[in-house]
Protein backbone atom coordinates (compact mmCIF):
# COMPACT_ATOMS: atom_id res chain seq x y z
CA UNK A 1 0.00 0.00 0.00
CA UNK A 2 1.49 3.68 -0.76
CA UNK A 3 2.14 5.98 2.36
CA UNK A 4 2.88 8.99 2.45
CA UNK A 5 4.55 11.53 5.30
CA UNK A 6 4.12 14.85 6.52
CA UNK A 7 6.90 17.26 7.13
CA UNK A 8 7.15 19.81 10.27
CA UNK A 9 9.84 22.65 11.16
CA UNK A 10 10.40 25.70 9.86
CA UNK A 11 11.45 26.66 6.14
CA UNK A 12 14.99 27.29 6.73
CA UNK A 13 15.15 23.68 8.12
CA UNK A 14 13.56 21.71 4.76
CA UNK A 15 16.58 21.02 3.79
CA UNK A 16 17.94 19.09 6.27
CA UNK A 17 14.06 17.18 6.99
CA UNK A 18 14.74 16.06 3.62
CA UNK A 19 18.08 14.09 4.32
CA UNK A 20 16.60 13.25 7.87
CA UNK A 21 13.52 11.68 5.59
CA UNK A 22 15.67 9.91 3.17
CA UNK A 23 18.05 8.51 6.09
CA UNK A 24 15.08 7.29 7.93
CA UNK A 25 12.26 6.05 5.16
CA UNK A 26 14.73 6.03 1.93
CA UNK A 27 12.01 8.10 0.21
CA UNK A 28 13.13 11.76 -1.64
CA UNK A 29 11.13 14.79 -1.26
CA UNK A 30 11.38 18.74 -2.61
CA UNK A 31 7.76 19.38 -0.31
CA UNK A 32 6.05 18.99 2.64
CA UNK A 33 4.62 15.82 2.28
CA UNK A 34 6.65 12.53 0.78
CA UNK A 35 5.29 9.65 -0.67
CA UNK A 36 7.19 6.31 -0.06
CA UNK A 37 5.93 2.51 -0.57
CA UNK A 38 5.70 1.10 2.72
CA UNK A 39 5.16 3.25 6.14
CA UNK A 40 7.89 3.45 8.22
CA UNK A 41 7.93 4.07 12.14
CA UNK A 42 9.08 7.82 12.49
CA UNK A 43 8.30 7.67 16.38
CA UNK A 44 12.38 9.17 16.81
CA UNK A 45 12.28 11.61 13.84
CA UNK A 46 13.36 15.46 14.12
CA UNK A 47 10.99 16.79 11.04
CA UNK A 48 8.59 13.72 10.18
CA UNK A 49 5.63 14.38 11.46
CA UNK A 50 3.62 11.39 11.07
CA UNK A 51 3.64 8.76 8.26
CA UNK A 52 0.47 7.00 7.20
CA UNK A 53 -1.24 4.45 4.75
CA UNK A 54 -2.60 6.02 1.82
CA UNK A 55 -6.59 5.21 1.38
CA UNK A 56 -7.39 7.69 -1.07
CA UNK A 57 -5.86 10.61 -2.85
CA UNK A 58 -7.25 13.18 -4.95
CA UNK A 59 -6.05 16.69 -7.12
CA UNK A 60 -9.22 18.48 -5.28
CA UNK A 61 -11.18 18.13 -2.67
CA UNK A 62 -14.26 16.81 -4.89
CA UNK A 63 -12.00 13.77 -6.40
CA UNK A 64 -10.82 13.49 -2.79
CA UNK A 65 -14.49 13.13 -1.87
CA UNK A 66 -15.16 10.62 -4.35
CA UNK A 67 -12.35 8.04 -3.77
CA UNK A 68 -13.32 7.95 0.12
CA UNK A 69 -17.17 7.16 -1.18
CA UNK A 70 -15.62 4.21 -2.82
CA UNK A 71 -13.75 2.93 -0.69
CA UNK A 72 -17.19 2.26 1.37
CA UNK A 73 -15.45 2.54 4.95
CA UNK A 74 -16.54 1.00 7.62
CA UNK A 75 -14.94 2.31 11.05
CA UNK A 76 -15.95 2.48 14.84
CA UNK A 77 -13.33 4.67 17.58
CA UNK A 78 -12.00 7.09 14.65
CA UNK A 79 -10.34 10.58 14.65
CA UNK A 80 -9.63 12.47 11.60
CA UNK A 81 -7.02 15.04 11.78
CA UNK A 82 -6.73 17.64 8.88
CA UNK A 83 -3.19 19.21 8.48
CA UNK A 84 -2.86 22.01 5.94
CA UNK A 85 0.86 22.32 5.20
CA UNK A 86 0.24 24.38 2.16
CA UNK A 87 -2.17 27.63 1.45
CA UNK A 88 -5.50 27.61 3.21
CA UNK A 89 -8.52 25.85 1.57
CA UNK A 90 -12.21 27.20 0.59
CA UNK A 91 -13.67 24.28 2.86
CA UNK A 92 -13.29 24.69 6.86
CA UNK A 93 -11.51 22.15 8.77
CA UNK A 94 -14.61 21.03 10.72
CA UNK A 95 -16.33 21.12 7.13
CA UNK A 96 -13.79 18.67 6.14
CA UNK A 97 -13.90 16.53 9.30
CA UNK A 98 -17.93 16.64 9.07
CA UNK A 99 -17.72 15.28 5.09
CA UNK A 100 -15.36 12.60 5.38
CA UNK A 101 -17.10 11.44 8.57
CA UNK A 102 -20.38 11.09 6.58
CA UNK A 103 -18.89 8.39 4.37
CA UNK A 104 -17.37 6.29 7.07
CA UNK A 105 -20.00 3.74 8.60
CA UNK A 106 -19.56 4.13 12.56
CA UNK A 107 -19.11 6.14 15.38
CA UNK A 108 -16.04 8.85 15.59
CA UNK A 109 -14.48 8.58 19.34
CA UNK A 110 -13.01 12.23 19.46
CA UNK A 111 -11.13 12.03 22.75
CA UNK A 112 -10.44 8.01 22.41
CA UNK A 113 -9.46 6.94 19.16
CA UNK A 114 -8.55 3.61 18.47
CA UNK A 115 -8.05 4.60 14.64
CA UNK A 116 -6.97 8.12 13.21
CA UNK A 117 -7.26 9.23 9.71
CA UNK A 118 -5.09 12.13 8.22
CA UNK A 119 -5.91 14.30 5.70
CA UNK A 120 -3.69 16.56 3.85
CA UNK A 121 -4.12 19.25 1.81
CA UNK A 122 -1.61 20.85 -0.41
CA UNK A 123 -1.81 22.94 -2.93
CA UNK A 124 -1.87 19.89 -5.31
CA UNK A 125 -3.23 17.09 -3.89
CA UNK A 126 -5.51 15.91 -0.99
CA UNK A 127 -4.60 12.74 0.52
CA UNK A 128 -6.46 10.24 3.48
CA UNK A 129 -4.61 7.46 4.97
CA UNK A 130 -4.74 5.72 8.30
CA UNK A 131 -2.15 7.53 10.81
CA UNK A 132 0.77 4.51 10.98
CA UNK A 133 3.25 6.21 13.13
CA UNK A 134 4.05 9.86 14.23
CA UNK A 135 6.97 11.58 15.92
CA UNK A 136 7.24 12.04 19.43
CA UNK A 137 8.62 14.94 19.57
CA UNK A 138 10.40 14.11 22.84
CA UNK A 139 13.67 16.82 21.95
CA UNK A 140 10.93 19.63 22.81
CA UNK A 141 11.61 18.35 26.48
CA UNK A 142 14.94 18.42 26.11
CA UNK A 143 15.29 22.46 25.52
CA UNK A 144 15.13 22.41 29.10
CA UNK A 145 18.32 22.31 30.61
CA UNK A 146 20.26 24.11 32.94
CA UNK A 147 23.36 25.16 30.47
CA UNK A 148 22.63 26.75 26.99
CA UNK A 149 25.61 27.50 24.90
CA UNK A 150 24.99 30.20 22.44
CA UNK A 151 26.32 28.73 19.64
CA UNK A 152 25.09 25.06 20.83
CA UNK A 153 22.48 23.31 18.65
CA UNK A 154 18.60 23.49 18.68
CA UNK A 155 17.46 20.22 20.27
CA UNK A 156 15.79 19.61 16.97
CA UNK A 157 18.78 19.80 14.37
CA UNK A 158 20.56 17.64 17.26
CA UNK A 159 17.85 14.86 16.65
CA UNK A 160 18.05 15.15 12.86
CA UNK A 161 21.60 14.97 12.81
CA UNK A 162 21.58 11.97 14.80
CA UNK A 163 19.25 10.25 12.79
CA UNK A 164 21.29 10.66 9.67
CA UNK A 165 24.31 8.23 11.01
CA UNK A 166 22.86 6.27 13.99
CA UNK A 167 19.69 3.76 15.00
CA UNK A 168 19.08 2.44 18.63
CA UNK A 169 21.62 0.10 19.67
CA UNK A 170 24.57 2.11 17.73
CA UNK A 171 27.97 3.50 19.11
CA UNK A 172 27.93 7.57 18.59
CA UNK A 173 30.51 9.89 19.53
CA UNK A 174 30.50 13.78 19.63
CA UNK A 175 33.97 14.73 19.23
CA UNK A 176 33.39 18.33 20.15
CA UNK A 177 29.90 18.23 22.14
CA UNK A 178 30.25 21.77 23.45
CA UNK A 179 26.84 21.63 25.53
CA UNK A 180 25.75 17.90 24.92
CA UNK A 181 23.28 18.86 22.98
CA UNK A 182 24.04 15.63 20.68
CA UNK A 183 24.86 13.43 23.12
CA UNK A 184 21.85 13.98 24.81
CA UNK A 185 19.70 13.31 21.56
CA UNK A 186 21.31 9.87 20.93
CA UNK A 187 21.61 8.84 24.52
CA UNK A 188 17.67 9.38 24.78
CA UNK A 189 16.97 7.19 21.66
CA UNK A 190 18.89 4.28 23.17
CA UNK A 191 21.81 4.61 21.12
CA UNK A 192 25.49 4.51 23.54
CA UNK A 193 26.73 8.07 23.22
CA UNK A 194 29.46 10.07 24.73
CA UNK A 195 30.91 13.48 24.20
CA UNK A 196 34.25 14.71 24.68
CA UNK A 197 35.28 18.63 24.69
CA UNK A 198 38.21 20.19 25.28
CA UNK A 199 37.44 22.88 28.14
CA UNK A 200 36.55 21.37 30.75
CA UNK A 201 34.03 24.10 31.77
CA UNK A 202 31.87 23.45 28.70
CA UNK A 203 32.61 19.54 29.20
CA UNK A 204 31.01 19.85 33.39
CA UNK A 205 28.02 22.05 31.84
CA UNK A 206 27.27 19.48 29.55
CA UNK A 207 27.63 16.84 32.44
CA UNK A 208 24.55 18.47 34.12
CA UNK A 209 22.45 19.12 31.05
CA UNK A 210 22.25 15.48 30.58
CA UNK A 211 22.02 14.82 34.18
CA UNK A 212 19.24 17.24 34.13
CA UNK A 213 17.09 15.22 31.86
CA UNK A 214 17.67 11.88 33.72
CA UNK A 215 20.67 10.72 31.23
CA UNK A 216 23.78 9.45 32.11
CA UNK A 217 27.28 11.94 32.19
CA UNK A 218 28.91 10.42 29.54
CA UNK A 219 31.13 13.11 28.65
CA UNK A 220 35.13 13.22 29.14
CA UNK A 221 37.37 16.40 28.91
CA UNK A 222 39.78 15.53 25.80
CA UNK A 223 40.94 16.60 22.37
CA UNK A 224 39.28 15.55 19.52
CA UNK A 225 42.47 15.47 17.48
CA UNK A 226 43.96 12.22 19.29
CA UNK A 227 41.06 10.65 20.55
CA UNK A 228 40.76 6.99 20.02
CA UNK A 229 38.11 4.57 19.97
CA UNK A 230 35.64 2.64 17.54
CA UNK A 231 32.61 3.90 17.13
CA UNK A 232 29.75 3.18 14.42
CA UNK A 233 28.66 7.02 14.10
CA UNK A 234 30.21 10.50 15.27
CA UNK A 235 28.77 13.85 14.79
CA UNK A 236 30.80 16.39 15.14
CA UNK A 237 29.53 20.04 15.25
CA UNK A 238 32.97 21.99 14.74
CA UNK A 239 33.71 25.48 16.11
CA UNK A 240 32.73 27.96 13.40
CA UNK A 241 31.64 31.54 13.41
CA UNK A 242 31.28 32.95 16.83
CA UNK A 243 31.95 29.47 18.63
CA UNK A 244 35.43 30.00 18.05
CA UNK A 245 38.10 30.56 15.67
CA UNK A 246 37.51 28.96 12.36
CA UNK A 247 40.60 26.64 11.99
CA UNK A 248 40.76 24.52 9.26
CA UNK A 249 43.91 22.85 10.44
CA UNK A 250 41.71 22.17 12.85
CA UNK A 251 38.89 20.27 10.73
CA UNK A 252 41.85 18.29 9.03
CA UNK A 253 43.58 16.75 12.05
CA UNK A 254 40.01 16.03 13.97
CA UNK A 255 39.08 13.93 10.41
CA UNK A 256 42.12 12.26 9.72
CA UNK A 257 42.15 11.17 13.39
CA UNK A 258 38.42 9.87 13.35
CA UNK A 259 38.09 8.40 9.49
CA UNK A 260 39.71 5.09 10.60
CA UNK A 261 37.82 5.36 14.06
CA UNK A 262 34.05 5.47 13.00
CA UNK A 263 32.08 4.27 10.02
CA UNK A 264 29.90 7.54 9.06
CA UNK A 265 30.09 10.84 9.92
CA UNK A 266 27.06 13.55 9.65
CA UNK A 267 29.80 16.63 9.69
CA UNK A 268 28.11 20.54 10.32
CA UNK A 269 30.49 23.36 9.13
CA UNK A 270 30.17 27.14 8.65
CA UNK A 271 30.94 27.42 5.11
CA UNK A 272 31.14 24.80 2.16
CA UNK A 273 34.27 22.33 3.26
CA UNK A 274 33.82 19.51 0.33
CA UNK A 275 37.22 20.13 -1.43
CA UNK A 276 38.34 18.69 2.18
CA UNK A 277 36.04 16.06 2.58
CA UNK A 278 37.11 14.70 -0.80
CA UNK A 279 40.61 15.02 -0.27
CA UNK A 280 40.41 12.84 2.73
CA UNK A 281 38.87 10.47 1.11
CA UNK A 282 35.71 10.95 2.78
CA UNK A 283 32.30 10.18 0.48
CA UNK A 284 29.97 12.84 0.82
CA UNK A 285 26.37 10.70 0.66
CA UNK A 286 24.08 13.46 1.50
CA UNK A 287 24.39 17.38 1.89
CA UNK A 288 22.00 19.88 3.42
CA UNK A 289 22.49 23.55 4.17
CA UNK A 290 20.52 25.49 7.45
CA UNK A 291 20.74 28.89 7.16
CA UNK A 292 21.09 30.68 10.46
CA UNK A 293 21.45 34.00 10.71
CA UNK A 294 24.42 35.14 9.05
CA UNK A 295 25.44 32.58 8.81
CA UNK A 296 24.61 29.12 6.92
CA UNK A 297 25.82 25.33 8.47
CA UNK A 298 26.50 22.72 5.99
CA UNK A 299 25.64 19.76 6.87
CA UNK A 300 27.50 16.83 5.16
CA UNK A 301 27.06 12.89 5.81
CA UNK A 302 30.22 11.22 5.18
CA UNK A 303 31.11 7.46 5.02
CA UNK A 304 34.93 7.05 5.88
CA UNK A 305 37.63 5.29 4.92
CA UNK A 306 36.83 2.72 7.89
CA UNK A 307 33.90 1.60 6.08
CA UNK A 308 34.63 1.53 3.13
CA UNK A 309 37.25 -1.14 3.65
CA UNK A 310 36.51 -4.78 2.91
CA UNK A 311 35.10 -7.24 5.40
CA UNK A 312 37.75 -9.78 5.45
C1 LIG B 1 30.07 24.51 17.69
S1 LIG B 1 30.57 24.03 19.27
C2 LIG B 1 29.61 22.58 19.58
C3 LIG B 1 28.28 22.92 20.15
C4 LIG B 1 27.49 21.70 20.53
N1 LIG B 1 27.08 20.95 19.38
C5 LIG B 1 26.28 22.09 21.38
O1 LIG B 1 25.13 21.90 20.91
O2 LIG B 1 26.45 22.62 22.46
C6 LIG B 1 32.16 23.35 19.04
C7 LIG B 1 32.80 22.87 20.33
O3 LIG B 1 34.03 22.23 20.02
C8 LIG B 1 34.93 22.45 21.12
N2 LIG B 1 36.30 22.17 20.64
C9 LIG B 1 37.12 22.98 19.93
N3 LIG B 1 38.29 22.35 19.66
C10 LIG B 1 38.20 21.12 20.22
C11 LIG B 1 39.08 19.98 20.27
N4 LIG B 1 40.28 20.00 19.69
N5 LIG B 1 38.66 18.87 20.91
C12 LIG B 1 37.43 18.82 21.50
N6 LIG B 1 36.57 19.86 21.48
C13 LIG B 1 36.94 20.99 20.84
C14 LIG B 1 34.65 23.89 21.47
O4 LIG B 1 35.09 24.19 22.79
C15 LIG B 1 33.13 23.96 21.32
O5 LIG B 1 32.49 23.68 22.53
Amino acid sequence: MPCFYLLMGPDEELDLAHAELTALTGCISSGRVAIGAAAADVSRSAYIRLSADQLAVGANWPELRRAIAQLDLHCNRYRIEVFRPGPKAAVSTTGLQKSIADLISGHPDLDDPRVKFALIVTQNSWRFGIIISRSTQRWRHHRKRPHYYSHGLPPQIARALVNLVAAPGDSLLDPCCGSGTVVAEALADGIRAWGVEIYPSLASQAAANLRSLGLPANIMVGDARTIRGNFDAAVLDFPYGHSGPVDEGLYRDVLINLRDQVDRMALVFGRDQRPLLEELGLVVTQQASVPKGQLTRHIYVVSTKKEQQPVR
